[in-house]
């Protein structure tokens, strides 16, 4: 048995199940993994750095994947979609941001357009400019995002964007979330957290068992991680982190962050090269609760698949 939706049907994909494009985590072995098994694997763009890209892409091989970008970061270095482009992507994901003069180019290119929202009005945006599938993020999620969350957001942009697919983000980390996700009216999960600990991910040793021993109740939205790499993210969108002795220290002190920023920003960066958990981000979201080994990303897929197949069969007895 398959869970076969308009998302499998449309990307001729095995699994309702994508890899989120996690900057610096995942790279062109844990896309191809994902893909490999049944899946769509989006190799993350990250924020413009050209050889990182060349060489993720590079290591998927012949597998097909994605690509995905930060869309405000990829505004001021443009000729990197004509890298992903030139490696004839299975798909093009962009988040953060107005598609703009992207999309036609894209679908020009012939590529099946991903575009992850935070809001309904972008939700319809992204639909009017073109995007092919859309992908609705709730708060819980890893990484950067804004503040819906994902139970009530989902439904309501399946209910805004008519016949297009939606792929629900945001705290999906089991076979649970997908067939929650499935049930809103989703036709399949985009996941962050569930993979940032596989065996493939580039993501530092450390900060994978940060992520196995982390829970949920412990992450939090902010930008002092932002602040502190130097990243000029727009204030509209936070980043889901597990708090750590740094986020402790400035959380509510971004000015004071701001002050002292030359010295901390040198103890961040070298903290994040050391993969030291007190300084360094592990950034993950509310479903890391569900992340406690270090798996294959084959085999995470396969157990969110068969997990969602068993739960969807048993909902069939609470029919009476
Ligand atoms: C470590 C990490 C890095 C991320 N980097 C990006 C990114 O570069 N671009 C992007 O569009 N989304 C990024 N995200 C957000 C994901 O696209 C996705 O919305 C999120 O992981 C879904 O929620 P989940 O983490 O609960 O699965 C990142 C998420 C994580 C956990």
């Amino acid at each position: 048995m398959t869970i076969a939706t308009a998302l499998t049907k449309k990307l001729k994909i095995e699994h309702p199940v994508l890899l989120a494009p996690m900057a610096g985590v995942a790279g062109g072995a844990l896309a191809a993994a994902v893909s490999n098994a049944g899946g769509l694997g989006i190799v993350g763009g990250g924020y413009g750095e050209r050889d990182s890209l060349e060489r993720e892409l590079i290591a998927a091989g012949n597998t097909p994947i994605g690509v995905g970008f930060i869309t405000w970061s990829l505004r001021k270095n443009p000729d990197l979609l004509n890298v992903a482009l030139g490696h004839a992507p299975k798909v093009m994901f962009l988040s953060f941001g107005e598609l703009g003069d992207f999309a036609p180019k894209i679908k020009k290119a012939g590529i099946p357009l991903i575009a992850q929202v935070q809001t309904l009005a972008q939700a319809r945006d992204a639909v009017g400019e073109g995007a092919d599938i859309i992908v609705a993020q709730g708060a819980e999620a890893g990484g950067h995002g804004s503040t819906r969350s994902t139970l009530p957001f989902v439904p309501a942009v399946v209910d805004a964007v008519g016949d297009i697919p939606v792929v629900a983000a945001g705290g999906i980390a089991d076979g649970r979330g997908l067939a929650a996700a499935l049930t809103l009216g989703a036709s399949g999960v985009l996941c962050g957290t569930a993979f940032f600990a596989s065996r493939e991910s580039l993501a530092h040793p450390n900060l994978k068992r940060g992520a196995i021993e982390g829970e949920g109740d412990k992450t939090q939205r902010s930008s002092v991680i932002d602040v502190a790499r130097g990243i000029p993210w727009p204030s509209q969108w936070t980043i889901r982190t597990l708090k750590n002795a740094f986020t402790d220290r400035w959380g509510n002190d971004i000015d004071g962050l701001k002050r002292n920023v030359a010295e901390e920003r040198s103890r961040y960066l070298a903290a994040r090269d050391a993969g030291d958990t007190a300084v360094s981000a592990v950034i993950v979201g509310e479903a890391v609760d569900l992340v406690r080994t270090d798996e294959a990303a084959a085999d995470i897929v396969a157990r969110i698949v068969s997990q969602a197949e068993a739960r969807l069969r048993s909902a069939q007895d609470l029919l009476t």
